[in-house]
């Protein structure tokens, strides 16, 4: 995997950019906002937890690695050079192989946020999040799509509610895979990814000045995915003279 890429150029590009923490809602609404525009969608937290995936499989994710002089720099690197992303009809292909039924193990949460604060990794993501964007129109939803990734998207949002609200709908969607979780551990553990995310210094989660803010905590995804649509038909992409 290669990390350079092209700097994005000034002229807006056709990204509805959306950026906030865990349980803001972002993944069904961008979902929901690329099918009724006809926008490809990326879910940019799939790629940093298929690459953590990866890492767990091959013994080198930052915990395994802590006591290693380059904090296990080198072999993460290595792995890295040799993987290859895929992300297609809401699967995710690593080397080939569909890890998406693995993305939401408590052992990939666990780690993820530390693989996310590794500047090779983001700038691998990066390049590939900006390979997506030249294929055509597109959703992108993660924590830097906004700031770092697409600074030159058409439209840019950050969606947030408060940690409870998250917390709640975290417990819900685990319940709809079968799984139980308790509101407080749930409350505790988005709590310190939202600060992990937050005080990395590449590329930390933070609203760009230019989005436009929405607090979910009150909204259902129908107002939000409405609020989205009507910014983006509303502010129509201006084109460069
Ligand atoms: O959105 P998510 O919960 O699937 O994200 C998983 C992790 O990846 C989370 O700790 C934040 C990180 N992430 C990131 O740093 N940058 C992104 N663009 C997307 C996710």
């Amino acid at each position: 995997m290669n990390g350079s890429s092209p700097s994005p150029s000034c002229a807006a590009i056709d990204v509805v950019a959306i950026d906030g923490p865990s349980g803001a809602g972002k993944s069904t609404v961008a979902k929901r906002v690329a099918g009724q525009l006809g926008y490809q969608y990326l879910d940019t937290g799939a790629m940093y937890r298929a690459v953590t995936w990866h890492f767990l499989e091959a013994g080198c994710v930052p915990a395994e690695c802590s006591g290693l002089p380059d904090r296990g720099a080198a072999q993460m690197r290595k792995v890295l050079d040799q993987t290859q992303l895929l992300l297609a009809a809401g699967r995710v292909l690593v080397n080939g192989l569909d890890v998406t039924s693995h993305l939401r193990t408590r052992e990939v949460e666990s780690q993820v946020s530390a693989v996310a604060a590794l500047p090779f990794v983001r700038a691998a993501m990066r390049a590939l999040q900006r390979q997506v964007a030249a294929a055509g129109a597109l959703v992108a939803e993660g924590r830097d799509m906004c700031t770092a990734v697409f600074p030159n998207a058409a439209w840019k949002v950050f969606l947030d509610a408060k940690p409870l609200a998250r917390a709640e709908r975290r417990v819900a969607d685990f319940a709809r895979q079968g799984r139980t979780a308790s509101l407080s551990v749930v409350l505790h553990e988005i709590e310190v990814r939202d600060r992990l995310d937050s005080t990395r210094d590449d590329a930390p989660l933070r609203q760009a000045q230019d989005a436009q803010f929405i607090d979910t905590s009150l909204l259902s995804s129908d107002q939000v995915v409405a609020l989205v649509l009507a910014l983006v038909r509303g502010k129509p992409r201006v084109m460069p003279s």
